[in-house]
């Protein structure tokens, strides 16, 4: 016998309690995606369960698996004064964490602080305004959604995202919405400036020339989503962001102080614990390949908490899906009879589409490994 659904704002959504073998996961999918209202929909209309959609199995979250090890924490590299010993952080922590901090980056606090409340006005402000930039046409200027990877991905995160291509620059900034326009402009130029130095510090790191990895185009394309994690009345049972590696070269992340950020190291869970000021910084799989597995991309997911909205904003370094024809392997200049080559040369574009299709949470590099009997 089928069971009635919960009906939320004239939307009908299977509770998690509610299941049986009749209960057909795709209508929800898409009546979900119909309310264009995202997750943020959901808390309004007051729901005090979590809709199965978003259920994830406890064992599959894995929770109590976090490191008790108070030992390892992420990296905090101060940026006030760089010098060798900067270059020997940054390579140190590229290799084995994959992750570290930064601070006195030069972005100043009230800069930082306008950025996370223009994604908190963007997702608060009325559905009916909201709803216009609710797309998954990715030709658009903002793409506003939840969960890019609805209709693949096993589960459905507790997550409303917004995002946008900021170079190579395709749109007009006067097509950003006017609630959150000026900040995004101005936090994409710092954020490029911060990046490039990071190439530097990275391509040093690498024992190469400081303009290697800007000249090969690592810097060419910013992309930006601007994550809002709601509060959610089930946290244990579903997941903010599913464990996944990002695509990009590298990634600079900017996260309020809910926390929630958690890493893979040696199959434990580490917290990214929240540092004021500071922007979290991780090695992408695009730089894991360029690097022949120097630098490692990481695994890492956003757990879900009562506590909420969480608001972080990632700045990915990728031109993704936009056309190009420049080929990207291991580089040159780090491989020798020793260290053979162990993927094979892509293109950016190539990579994100591989990603797009296989969704989060899925390994793109194993595509891309010149002896696939190893993977
Ligand atoms: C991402 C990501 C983490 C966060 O956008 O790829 O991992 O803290 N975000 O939102
Ligand atoms: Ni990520």
């Amino acid at each position: 016998m089928a069971v009635a659904a919960s009906t939320v704002n004239g939307f009908s959504l299977t509770p998690v309690s509610k299941a049986d073998e009749n209960y057909h996961r795709p209508t929800d999918l898409k009546a979900f995606d119909d309310t264009k209202a995202g997750v943020k929909g959901l808390v309004d209309a007051g729901i005090t369960e979590i809709p199965r959609i978003f259920y994830s199995p406890p064992e599959n979250l894995n929770s109590d698996d976090v490191s008790s090890e108070t030992q390892i924490h992420i990296p905090v590299i101060d940026l006030d004064h760089i010098d060798k010993s900067t270059v020997d952080r940054v390579r140190e922590a590229s290799e084995k964490l994959g992750f570290f901090q930064l601070i006195n980056h030069g972005i100043p606090v009230d800069v930082l602080e306008e950025m996370k409340d223009a994604v908190r006005r963007f997702n608060e402000q009325e559905t009916e305004s909201k709803k216009q930039y609710y797309t998954r046409d990715l030709t658009m200027p903002l793409i506003y959604n939840s969960n890019f990877d609805l209709y693949s991905a096993a589960t459905t995160n507790w997550r409303d995202t917004f995002g946008y291509i900021s170079a190579p620059n395709l749109h007009n900034p006067a097509s950003l919405p006017e609630i959150c326009r000026d900040i995004l402009v101005d936090y994409t130029k710092r954020v490029m400036e911060i990046g490039k130095l990071l190439f530097e510090l990275l391509s040093e790191a690498l024992g190469l020339n400081p303009n290697y990895l800007n000249n090969i185009g690592c810097s060419d394309g910013l992309a930006f989503v601007y994550h809002y994690y709601p509060a959610c009345p089930q946290p244990k049972s579903t997941i903010g962001i599913s464990e996944h590696s990002d695509t990009d070269f590298i990634t600079v992340l900017l996260q309020d102080h809910v926390g929630g950020l958690q890493i893979r190291h040696q199959n434990k869970w580490i917290d990214v614990c929240p540092v004021a000021g500071a922007l979290v910084v991780n090695i992408g799989d695009l730089m894991q390949l360029i690097t022949n597995d120097r630098f490692k991309s990481v695994n890492h997911r956003v757990v879900s908490k009562h506590e909420g909205p969480r608001i972080s904003v990632a700045g990915i370094f990728s031109t993704l899906v936009l056309p190009s024809n420049k080929l990207y392997g291991p580089i040159k200049e780090l491989l020798s009879e020793e260290n053979p080559a162990i993927y094979r040369e892509t293109t950016v574009r190539d990579f994100s589409i591989q990603f797009r299709s296989d969704g989060l949470g899925t390994s793109t590099l194993k595509h891309y490994k010149l002896n696939q009997a190893e993977v």
